[in-house]
């Protein structure tokens, strides 16, 4: 299957397609952890997209098309995929329209998760991710058996720079002036499903696999 998931800061994107990933054997493509990854190995990359992260903006367009052409063509990509925070523009759903074109590899479906904005301050301020891995918490909704540490790996715990209030507020004004307008842009060519991104995780979990006919497939 190749997915894209859409919604908001905090609707649960990155949350959905760890389990996915592990449901489906595909991988997770994420542009922000990949341009987190930068920052934090100091590339010219990283600098770059820092001071637009920092500040709840997107990364030029450019810059993103550009690591997503080049990852959607490595092997491991060719059994599928899930996008997690990419399309975010206009010019990037175009683009990727016309890579999956190029490869041969029609897009299977777009979800569209949708959550209030009041629940998604309190998802983002509540958020932490692990250092090594990136996998994602909530210090309420979904602890860490221990506090602080990954049940994955073990790594430390960290507080996102862009989950502070203020910002998590520019990054939403973001979503809806440039991102929300894909879900029309979708629905038009057929692919979207829209997904209740409210309630239990694993209930908005059932939900996505209801919908994808993928209840009782893969590795759980
Ligand atoms: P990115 O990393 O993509 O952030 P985002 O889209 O703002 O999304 P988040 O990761 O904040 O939220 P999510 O929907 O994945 O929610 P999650 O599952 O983590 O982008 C960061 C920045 O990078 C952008 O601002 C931009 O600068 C740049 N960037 C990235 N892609 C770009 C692109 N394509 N173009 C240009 N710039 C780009 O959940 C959040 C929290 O809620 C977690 O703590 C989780 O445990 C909790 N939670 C999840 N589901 C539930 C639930 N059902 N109930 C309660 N809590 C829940």
């Amino acid at each position: 299957m190749r997915l894209i998931l859409l919604g908001p800061p905090g609707a649960g994107k990155g949350t959905q397609a760890q389990r996915l990933t592990e449901k489906l054997g595909i991988p997770q493509v994420s542009t922000g952890d990949m341009l987190r990854a930068a920052v934090a190995a100091g590339t010219a990359l990283g600098r770059e997209a820092k001071a637009y992260m920092d500040q709840g903006a997107l990364v030029p367009d450019g810059v993103v098309i550009g690591i997503i052409r080049e990852r959607l063509a490595a092997p491991d990509c060719r059994r599928g995929y899930i996008l997690d925070g990419f399309p975010r523009t206009a010019a990037q759903a175009e683009a990727l329209g016309k890579t999956v074109e190029d490869l041969g590899t029609p897009l299977t479906a777009v979800l569209s998760l949708t959550v209030d904005p009041d629940e998604v301050v309190r998802r983002l301020s509540g958020r932490r991710t692990c250092g090594t891995c990136g996998a994602a918490y909530h210090v309420e909704n979904a602890p860490p058996r221990r506090a602080g540490v990954c049940d994955r790996c073990g790594g430390a715990l960290v507080q996102r720079e862009d989950d502070r209030e203020e910002t998590i507020r520019k990054r939403l004004s973001v979503y809806r002036d440039q991102t929300a307008p894909l879900v029309a842009y979708y629905r038009g060519g057929g692919l979207l499903r829209e997904v209740d991104g409210r309630g239990e995780i694993d209930d908005i979990f059932t939900r996505i696999c209801r919908l994808l006919g993928a209840e009782g497939r893969g590795r759980h």
